[in-house]
């Protein structure tokens, strides 16, 4: 028996992955990049080779879709593998649009490898990760993280990378307008939206454009073309799940208050962008001088706000 306990922190898309290629691989349709958070964290222990398979999240039974993914997961890292414990926690609101999907399958890739006591390299660790959540192949490292779209049909070389070497200091600035469960999960969304929405094209199109003006942004710290650029990818992306059939909508009224709030506050000078996932919280990208504005200003439309700066690699330890 042996246990190793990885930690691993959401990332929040700057420019967005929606639509997948390969569904048996989970290959994306388009590139994207993303900034990875601080103090948001999933902790996941995996004790391999016990008597039976025992997933616990968040304290309790993994409900039976969870605990199938869950053994599917474990069983790409060793097709042999014997019965397992995982013990995985977040100290934020799951499924609320806060990435925790992403965070959770880097800790437990990184862990359930550690644990079966093999050495994979960071790169392999991100496409693991990407085949239990897209976007938890760019949580493997700390601060601005591009995942390549890759060319192979394995998929080995779509996988996270990161794009600067040291952290530009930024703030999302989360506003949480409903902490409960998405109705419609990402993967099933998008699939939805790839295969009905006349805007797809479109979408694809101009994704590989967008992450090199990102890409370009964070090399400048240019705040205010990231922030475009994000705004611009996000509200493409809604377009998208909008323009399917059926239609999808994430948003609530108190997302279009927090989209106002923040239009308000650059009209004011502050420099502020928006950006929302598949759910209707709001995240919003500034400088740390001018986040606890950003937070009040986001008040009177949500439960709580969180300012968080950028966070570092994921990391496990064995023991
Ligand atoms: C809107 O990574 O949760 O947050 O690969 O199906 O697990 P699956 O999807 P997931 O989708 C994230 C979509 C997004 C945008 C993003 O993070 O890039």
């Amino acid at each position: 028996m042996s246990r190793a306990t990885a930690h691993a922190h959401p990332n929040i898309a700057l420019v967005k992955y929606w639509g997948k290629r390969d569904l048996a691989l989970n290959l994306p349709a388009v590139p994207s990049l993303s900034l990875t958070l601080a103090r948001f964290e999933t902790e996941t222990t995996v004790t391999w080779g016990t008597t039976e398979d025992r997933f616990l999240f968040n304290g309790e039974a993994a409900d039976p879709t969870t605990a199938a993914k869950i053994a599917q997961f474990l069983s790409l890292v060793d097709p042999a593998r014997p019965p397992c414990n995982v013990d995985t926690a977040n100290n934020f609101p799951s499924a609320a649009g806060l990435a925790s999907s992403s965070s959770g399958f880097a800790a437990l890739a990184l862990a359930a490898v550690a644990a079966s006591g093999q050495e994979w390299s960071k790169e392999q660790l991100s496409v693991l990760a990407r085949r239990g959540s897209g976007s938890a192949c760019r949580s493997l490292w700390g601060g601005f993280v591009e995942w390549k779209l890759g060319k192979r049909a394995d998929g080995a070389d779509s996988c996270g990378t990161p794009i600067a070497p040291s952290h530009w200091d930024v703030r999302m600035v989360v506003g949480v307008v409903s902490s409960k469960k998405k109705p419609t999960p990402s993967s099933a969304g998008m699939e939805s939206t790839r295969l009905t929405s006349p805007y797809f094209p479109a979408w694809v199109e101009t994704a590989a454009a967008d992450v090199e003006l990102g890409r370009k942004a964070v090399l400048d710290r240019d705040l205010a073309a990231l922030g475009e650029v994000m705004e611009s990818s996000t509200l493409k992306m809604h377009a998208t799940m909008w323009t399917g059939r059926p239609t999808l909508n994430y948003w609530l009224p108190g997302t279009l208050g927090c989209l106002d709030a923040v239009q308000a506050l650059r009209k004011a000078g502050i420099g502020a962008w928006a950006t929302m996932d598949a759910g209707p919280n709001v995240k919003v990208l500034c400088l740390p001088e001018d986040s606890e504005r950003v937070a009040i200003a986001l008040a009177p439309w949500v439960e709580r706000t969180d300012i968080l700066a950028p966070g570092g690699d994921a990391t496990v330890e064995q023991h």
